[in-house]
């Protein structure tokens, strides 16, 4: 949700911005700019991708500048447009924002007051504006101007600043949004998130909210509020720059699922002890955590509550232990009552998800156990939450979530096992029957989906041209259906609902008319014979089914389809694995066989860190 870079230092400073911004055009894309400072500040900002600020950077005279930040951005005040577009400021100063502020509207009458006049309509112009005045209040001291604007706005962000009276200083500072810093000996950088300094360095610092830091091209310091020098602990990432690259793959999404093989084996490993059981007590979750609880609420958004979805599933079956998912923006507006002895579990990629940082707050305000499972080290909710269990997927680009989400559904399977034994639900035999399926046969599994992947697109084809359809299981495939559905949605801009096959009949099946595409998931054998009468209800009213189904159940049961992709023989715990995967393979080819811009859908960013 938005994208910002800075670097200060001994090299040209607008390739370096270039170069981020590209890298965290994941972020936000309707419009880009940067601020250059050398003598004076020059901006130059576009509505459209990167590639389009380019070209207008290529129509201006630039000054030489080894001082600069850049901004690309997903549209919250304002419609996209060049006037819309970031950096803002005046004169003295330009800045850069990711977040919203809240009371712009109050700023704004502060500031009209006072005589200013505003050019876009953006919160973000009002935040630079008053910058500005504490700026000219203060005689001329950025860090003066910085906190006395802050302490006046509500809301979250993550500003950039530069002053023309300084034309070799950053500064940037954040509240509830993501921002990094790093020292190099090429110089210094901010940026929204480590992709963007990969090329430069691993290691950076990502300070508190609230803490002012300034950046010069010899290195950084910080301060907090009352002007103490503070040191945040600096932190290392453990991949390199072409784990954030396309490898060859036509768009970032196509890559990330090709990676889920080795990404489930890692994630299941990791968890594992020698004695080949899940093991948390190096994250500090012992038999008397496990032993704890009465009940589990999975709370996170979009892809990452489908994965809960799953995870409900296998904590109630293997565990029997009573779990509930919720929507993170339903969970802390519906204020659900919570007893001392629930878990509220966070599920998020990014670990900085507002939806999904409010909730964690509201849990714990009512003083509940939180415990976050993120893929960002560091990351806001792995941060605030009470413990962490990271999902070592690597980073992942595309704004639709595919491996992430098949490592928080491995996760939870392996937290399932460990509740599971702690609550006598199984043996060590069986756990460890379990865990050897999840470590072995299921990555393997996932391996042979990818090994059928010319059938998937040749899938797909019948999809294409849809502009309804549904996805129908029950249980965990209807679970499954959910996810199936929001992949095609967003990347097709094809409308799909995922239905509870049993449901359709009590309403929707009245859209179901000659022709409209109907997907169905069974994986579940015990639910097999009932997906069947499903099936045949749609088909009797003119649909098209593409049947996902295992090969045990396609031997056993003849089930009626129009074209049916079949998941490799398997122990049924790998099922949710491989059926995953194929749904996200055929999102990506209906969307990819459209000619559309898989990684970078409509009206989307990858990181929502505004509520
Ligand atoms: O970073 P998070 O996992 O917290 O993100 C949650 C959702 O915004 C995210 O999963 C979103 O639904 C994806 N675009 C889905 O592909």
């Amino acid at each position: 949700m938005c994208g910002i870079i800075g670097y200060t230092g001994h090299r040209e400073a607008l390739p370096i911005l270039l170069g981020g911004l590209s890298a965290l055009e994941y972020r936000g894309y309707d419009s880009a700019g940067v601020a250059l400072v050398g003598d004076g500040i020059c901006t130059v900002k576009r509505k459209g991708r990167i590639s389009a600020l380019r070209e207008a950077l290529a129509t201006v005279e630039l000054p030489t500048a080894c001082c600069g930040i850049g901004h690309t951005r997903w549209a919250t005040h304002g419609a996209p447009s060049d006037g819309n577009a970031h950096p803002h400021g005046t004169a003295r100063l330009a800045l850069v924002h990711n977040g919203i502020i809240e009371n712009d509207g109050e700023i704004e009458a502060f500031l009209r007051q006072r005589g200013c006049d505003f050019v876009s309509e953006t919160d973000t112009e009002r935040a630079a504006l008053l910058i500005d005045r504490f700026y000219g209040e203060s005689g001329g001291d950025p860090v003066a101007a910085i906190f006395s604007a802050v302490a006046m706005l509500r809301g979250a962000y993550a500003f950039g600043v530069v002053f023309a009276d300084f034309p070799e200083r950053i500064y940037a500072i954040r509240q509830d949004n993501p921002l990094i810093v790093a020292t190099t000996a090429q110089g210094s950088l901010i940026a929204s998130d480590i992709p963007a300094l990969l090329a430069y360095t691993k290691e950076y610092y990502r300070p508190d909210d609230g803490v002012l830091a300034e950046l010069t091209p010899r290195g950084v310091r910080f301060l907090d509020a009352a002007g103490n020098t503070v040191t945040p602990r600096s932190e290392r990432v453990d991949f390199d720059v072409t784990a954030a690259q396309k490898g060859g793959f036509p768009h970032f999404m196509l890559k990330e699922i090709y990676e889920e093989p080795v990404a489930l084996c890692r994630t299941v490993r990791h968890y594992l002890g020698a004695d080949g059981l899940p093991r948390f007590e190096e994250n500090g979750l012992d038999a008397s955590f496990f032993s704890r609880f009465a009940r589990v609420h999975i709370v996170a958004c979009g892809t990452a509550m489908h994965a809960g979805l799953i995870g409900r599933y296998v904590l109630e079956k293997l565990a029997h232990l009573p779990a509930f998912v919720e929507i993170a923006s339903e969970f802390y507006c519906r204020e659900p009552l919570l007893h001392s002895d629930d878990l509220v579990i966070l599920l998020s990629q990014s670990g900085e998800t507002a939806d999904t940082l409010a909730a964690l707050r509201y849990a714990k305000k009512k003083g509940v156990s939180t415990l976050a499972i993120v893929n960002v080290v560091g990351s806001s909710v792995a941060r605030e939450a009470d413990a962490v269990l990271y999902t070592p997927a690597g980073p992942e680009i595309a704004v639709a979530s595919t491996k992430a989400y098949s490592v928080q559904c491995a996760l939870l399977h392996l937290l399932a096992v460990r509740f599971a034994l702690c609550r006598g639900q199984l043996t060590k035999e069986e756990a460890r029957r379990i865990c050897d399926t999840l470590v072995e046969q299921m990555p393997q599994r996932v391996e042979q989906v990818l090994a059928r992947a010319k059938q998937i697109e040749r899938c797909a084809g019948m999809l294409q041209s849809a502009e309804h359809l549904f996805y129908i299981g029950r249980g965990v495939d209807f679970s499954l259906c959910t996810e199936g559905s929001l992949k095609l949605k967003e990347i097709s801009y094809i409308h799909s609902e995922a239905y509870a096959a049993g449901e359709l009949k009590h309403g929707t099946i009245s859209l179901i008319e000659q022709g409209t595409p109907v997907v169905a998931v069974v994986t579940a054998d015990h639910l097999a014979e009932k997906m069947l009468s499903a099936i045949r209800e749609v088909r009797a009213r003119g649909a098209r089914v593409l049947l996902i189904v295992t090969e045990e159940i396609a031997a056993r049961l003849a089930l009626p389809c129009d074209d049916m992709i079949r998941l490799p023989a398997a122990d049924v715990l790998c099922a949710p694995f491989t059926a995953a995967t194929v749904l996200q393979l055929l999102a990506y080819h209906v969307a990819a066989g459209k000619g559309l811009d898989v990684d970078k859908p409509r009206n989307l960013a990858k990181s929502v860190t505004v509520e």
